[in-house]
């Protein structure tokens, strides 16, 4: 490579990185600040949320009394700053106990720290405190039901991954993160340019069916899964629309504006995947709840109740040594199957039975009751069921 082109790319390479976590960083303020508005709410504790969080106070409040404050007045400036407590004013109480309330009412976030317990926070703090956020409802409620009324159940099925055995949404993915990394890459490689427009619209195309199937897994999670899942779908539609913005600029031939809006939308992009990830590994969306039932199941026949304590064609929860299962008897039959529902872990001995096939009470997934087969989503894959028979009077269960 010549030595001149060696050193543009090499200057590229570096630029973007610089650029990629500058509007990274940009993305979290700009969360920060768009759902916390407060250094009260968790995020602002860390430093780049502080940052939303001091400018939103800024322009709300007028200068606020925040850690940032030379910010304020460097952005302000010669204007004499005017600190005020923003703790006494009456929004902040009201989104204050707001927030208090519905940390009340809704069970605590799976990995959220106790109150006053700051020993255990991280860059998921925040996203776990919105997980607690009931006020988000008012908006979820309304678009769950919207979507499940127009989602046959058929294609939900397929959107939700069941021909896959798995989610499909993460697979769906890769094609627009994909291509809008390649086109930030292409962005600041000389003659490149053209390519790098393309592969902007073809992941602004590929966002379309993730989104499709994004929204069809989140219109079947629980409550606090869905306040994050709102946050990140929100992230997803800023990005797809800075850069359809960017593609604008750049067709009317505003390159350097084009260019600066793939970067913010690159870094919107980067922290809505990040939320995402917190959905996925640490909210336990679209993970198979029963992975774990081959390390629980006894591999030897155990017993688990008394065949005359059995009622009939009635879901019964009993334990099998570490496993939560649930049995139904059907004459001298019983079927056993793990308790806990693939799909978010619901308590199937709660559901109800017909045509030999349980129904999850929480988000309706059914499953034969002898084999523990897939009859219906959004779970995407089998319950496990265990093998049963009877001696001396008692039910015993093993894993197959
Ligand atoms: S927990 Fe969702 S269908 Fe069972």
């Amino acid at each position: 490579m010549p030595p001149s082109r060696f050193g543009a790319a090499w200057f590229g390479a570096a630029w973007f990185g610089a650029a990629w976590f500058g509007a990274a960083w940009f993305g979290a303020a700009w969360f920060g600040a768009a759902w916390f508005g407060a250094a009260r709410f968790g995020a602002a504790r860390f430093g780049a949320a502080r940052f939303g969080a001091a400018r939103f106070g800024a322009a709300r409040f007028g200068p606020a009394r925040l850690g940032s404050a030379r910010l304020g007045s460097a952005r302000l400036g010669p204007a004499r700053l005017r600190l005020v407590h923003t703790r006494t004013m009456p929004s902040r109480r009201k989104i204050r106990s707001s927030f208090t309330r519905s940390a009340g009412t809704s069970p605590r976030p799976f990995g959220a720290p106790r109150r006053g317990n700051a020993g255990g926070m991280n860059l998921s703090t925040p996203l776990d405190r919105i997980a607690g956020w009931s006020a988000l409802d008012a908006v979820a409620r309304p678009m769950r039901k919207a979507i499940q009324s127009v989602l046959p159940s058929g294609l939900a099925d397929v959107l939700h991954g069941r021909p896959l055995g798995h989610a499909l949404h993460p697979a769906l993915i890769e094609l627009p993160v994909g291509a809008w990394t390649s086109a930030a890459v292409l962005d600041f490689v000389p003659g490149q340019r053209r390519a790098a427009d393309l592969l902007i619209a073809v992941g602004c195309a590929g966002a379309l069916p993730a989104a499709v199937t994004g929204w069809a897994d989140w219109a079947a999670q629980r409550p606090e899964q869905q306040r994050v899942g709102l946050i990140h779908a929100t992230g997803n539609v800023t990005a797809v629309a800075l850069y359809v913005a960017s593609l604008v600029a750049r067709l009317r031939g505003d390159r350097r504006r084009g260019r600066l809006l793939g970067v913010v939308a690159y870094g919107v992009a980067g922290t809505a995947a990040f939320i995402g990830g917190h959905l996925a590994y640490r909210q336990a969306a679209g993970v198979n709840h029963a992975a774990a039932v081959p390390y629980l199941a006894p591999s030897d026949w155990t017993p688990v109740a008394l065949l005359a304590d059995l009622p009939e064609a009635t879901p019964v929860a009993a334990q099998a040594g570490q496993l939560a299962v649930v049995l139904y008897r059907d004459g001298a039959q019983v079927h056993a199957l793990a308790d806990r529902c693939a799909h978010l872990a619901g308590p199937l001995h709660e559901g109800t039975v017909s045509d030999g096939a349980v129904t999850c009470p929480w988000h309706g997934s059914r499953f034969d009751l002898a084999t523990g087969a897939l009859e219906s989503g959004p779970a995407t894959t089998a319950q496990p069921a265990l093998d049963t028979r009877v001696r001396d009077g008692r039910v015993e269960v093993r894993l197959g």
